[in-house]
């Protein structure tokens, strides 16, 4: 068997740790590229004796030389709370992170894969969302760091594809929850389940009737895959998401309930910028990559919250 030197950005981060676990296991070498702002080395230490994995301390935003078969790009804090921290920064790991990966997968002619977002669809007008809606987002909002800067590394790619022949994927990955995230983002799962656990109340924003689809971290990691492997005429945009809808008031609930919480649910005023709905069209990933997701709702959420009482 060859074994494929793969480099992932963002690989100590929630989704990159599952990412770099997954490809060892499928026997790859596997740098992990971090700057620990979000990510933490406790989501890959236990992989640090395996000869096959190498974690790297830098920054995106400069650029790294490394021979490489194939790169999935994920360094980006992906949480509101963190990617507002310092807008400037989150735009500039999304812009300059593309340019200087790119960069080295033309130089090394490496297959690269971007982890795009559905925030690329803003507060959208079109429900559920196929790759073919331009969005609807507002380039000076609150979320405009984190969008916008995905919206133009999904430029960068489909750019250095057509005019480099880089082989580029790009896969809009829709919430993603799971083991590993961390406990205080702000992001609605692991808000909810540290709420729970500790018997605090639950907020919900506006009467949290907003609605999301949720989607367990594997089946993510297996469409990531899956579309790295898939033919190289096939670059995507590729929605990657689970297409059942919950609204939040429901997650809360599915929460209390799964947990057995005293915890009661509170509301607050909505954020600006906050999207009603998002839900996936993943005809093109069912068509394309054969994938559609397995986890449901409560088997996910049963093992995030083992993962949290574990850490809590
Ligand atoms: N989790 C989701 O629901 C979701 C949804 C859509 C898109 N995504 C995308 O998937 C990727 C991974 O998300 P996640 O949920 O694991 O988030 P995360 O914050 O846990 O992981 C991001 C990782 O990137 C690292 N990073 C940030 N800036 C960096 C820089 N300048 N240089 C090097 N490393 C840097 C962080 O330290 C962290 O380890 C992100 O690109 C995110 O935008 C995630």
């Amino acid at each position: 068997m060859s074994r494929k030197k793969i480099l992932v950005t963002g690989g100590a981060g929630f989704v990159g740790s599952h990412l770099c676990e997954r490809l060892l296991n499928e026997g790859n070498e596997v740098y992990c590229l971090d700057n620990f702002f979000t990510g933490q080395k406790q989501n890959v230490v236990h992989l640090l004796d395996n000869p096959y994995f190498e974690l790297i301390r830098h920054d995106v935003t400069a650029p790294f030389f490394i021979e490489t078969d194939e790169i999935y790009n994920l360094a980006c804090p992906a949480s509101p709370i963190h990617y507002q921290y310092n807008a400037i920064k989150t735009m500039k790991t999304s812009v300059m992170g593309a340019i200087n990966m790119l960069g080295l997968a033309k130089r090394v002619n490496a297959k690269i894969l971007q982890a795009s977002t559905s925030e690329v669809y803003g507060d959208p007008l079109v429900h559920p969302q196929p790759e073919s809606y331009w969005g609807h987002v507002n380039p000076i909002g609150e979320r405009a760091c984190y969008d916008e800067g995905k919206r133009s590394a999904e430029t960068l790619f489909i750019n250095y594809h057509k005019q480099n022949n880089v082989k580029i994927k790009i896969i809009r990955i829709f919430n993603t929850y799971g083991p590993k995230m961390h406990p205080n983002d702000g992001r609605v799962v692991s808000n909810f389940i540290v709420q729970a656990l500790q018997n605090q109340d639950i907020t919900v924003y506006g009467q949290g009737n907003q609605t999301r689809s949720f989607q367990y971290v594997d089946d993510l990691v297996e469409g990531m895959i899956r579309l790295m492997n898939s033919k190289d005429s096939f670059t995507g945009p590729v929605n990657v998401g689970n297409p059942n809808e919950f609204t939040i008031l429901e997650l809360a609930q599915k929460v209390i309930e799964l947990t057995g919480s005293k915890s009661r649910i509170i509301y607050q005023p909505l954020p600006s910028d906050d999207p009603m709905q998002r839900q996936p069209d993943i005809s093109i990933a069912k068509k394309e990559l054969d994938w559609s997701p397995k986890v449901n709702l409560d088997e996910g959420l049963i093992k995030t919250i083992d993962f949290f009482k574990s850490i809590i």
